[in-house]
């Protein structure tokens, strides 16, 4: 049984690969043609882009399992997974979902990649909205492993079970959002630590430079393998507890000094724009996102490689 992509812009694309480079069969559809003529040669030149850094070896075999469907139906039909990946926008995601639940066939689940809007939003109305879950990646998909999984309050335990191990057999990294939430895990993570950044950046604690610096010099070097329990848990000598009770009372104030949460405004966005624009130029910006996959490409290969993971 093949594994579906339905819609194949940024992230489908970069879901196919994920699938086809495990091994699946991946059949792909997206409702513009120019996309489904392509998106093979999109496909290509990052099979190649990886290819040089060791994380796939045999691009045309992998190209090879991957087909573009001209319809819906014959993309979903005898599928074992499907993977939603159209705009993120609320009736799009409820019409596609309603034409997916006419189409699907009796073991056939659904994820969907949005990014912010909860199962409940959009399926509450099908007939098999059991068969229904969120399943949201990071860009790119196949550089950046986690899964956000997270059920409606009716999907079934079966579903979010084989989504799971859909994940874990494709190489990805799944979490089980267990109830729904705005933002999910991985947002509200980084909504936290963004809120800090803009907060110290406003009252000139310290420049866009030095924030971006503590992040990539320092707590970000753990954070390509470890998360915030563990690294408390490793930085006091007993562990989780003695650190909780040093440094509890610190955070908690912390805490305490931003209860009043404010929008980014208008002037600030423009503060930090200023600075960022002197560090890399408009110009330069679509540059440097090529060095940054490449970055990316690079760790993930060195991750790779690693045995004690
Ligand atoms: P995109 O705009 O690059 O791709 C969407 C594709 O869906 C387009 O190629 C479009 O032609 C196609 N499409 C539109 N309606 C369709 C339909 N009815 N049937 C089939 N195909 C259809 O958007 P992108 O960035 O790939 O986002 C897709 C989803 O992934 C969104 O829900 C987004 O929130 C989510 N996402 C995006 C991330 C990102 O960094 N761009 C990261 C994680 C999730």
């Amino acid at each position: 049984m093949h594994i579906a992509i339905v819609g194949a812009g940024l992230v489908g694309a970069g879901w196919t690969i994920v699938f086809a480079r495990a091994g699946k069969t991946v059949k792909l559809y997206d409702a513009s043609v120019e996309i489904r003529a392509s998106v093979l040669d999109d496909i290509r030149g990052r099979l190649h882009d990886l290819k040089n850094f060791e994380l796939v070896s045999d691009v045309d075999a992998i190209l090879g399992r991957i087909e573009v469907c001209n319809t819906l139906a014959a993309v979903v039909d005898g599928a074992a997974y499907v993977q939603e990946s159209v705009p993120e926008r609320l009736e799009l995601k409820k019409e596609i979902s309603t034409q997916l639940s006419e189409l699907l066939g009796e073991g056939t689940i659904v994820g969907s990649s949005t990014s912010g809007i909860p199962a409940s939003a959009f399926t509450e109305a099908l007939p098999n909205r059991e068969k229904f879950v969120v399943a949201h990646p990071v860009n790119p998909p196949y550089l950046v492993p986690v899964v956000e999984v997270g059920p409606a309050p009716w999907t079934a335990q079966d579903t979010v079970g084989k989504a799971m191990s859909i994940m874990t057999a494709a190489g990805q990294s799944p979490i089980l959002v267990r109830r729904e939430i705005e933002g999910f895990i991985l947002n509200r993570l980084q909504g936290v630590l963004l809120r800090e950044a803009w907060a110290l950046f406003e009252k000139g604690y310290a420049s866009a430079e030095d924030i971006d610096k503590t992040v990539r010099e320092g707590l970000g070097l753990r954070w390509s393998f470890m998360g915030p329990f563990e690294t408390i848990d490793l930085n006091a000598p007993a562990g989780v507890r003695e650190y909780a009770e040093v440094l509890g009372p610190l955070y908690h104030s912390i805490d305490a000094s931003r209860s009043d949460p404010q929008p980014w405004s208008e002037a600030l966005i423009g503060k930090v724009e200023a600075e960022r624009r002197e560090e890399v130029t408009t110009e330069d910006l679509a540059g440097r996102r090529n060095w940054r996959d490449r970055r990316l490409m690079a760790l993930a290969a060195h991750k790779a490689k690693q045995q004690d993971k």
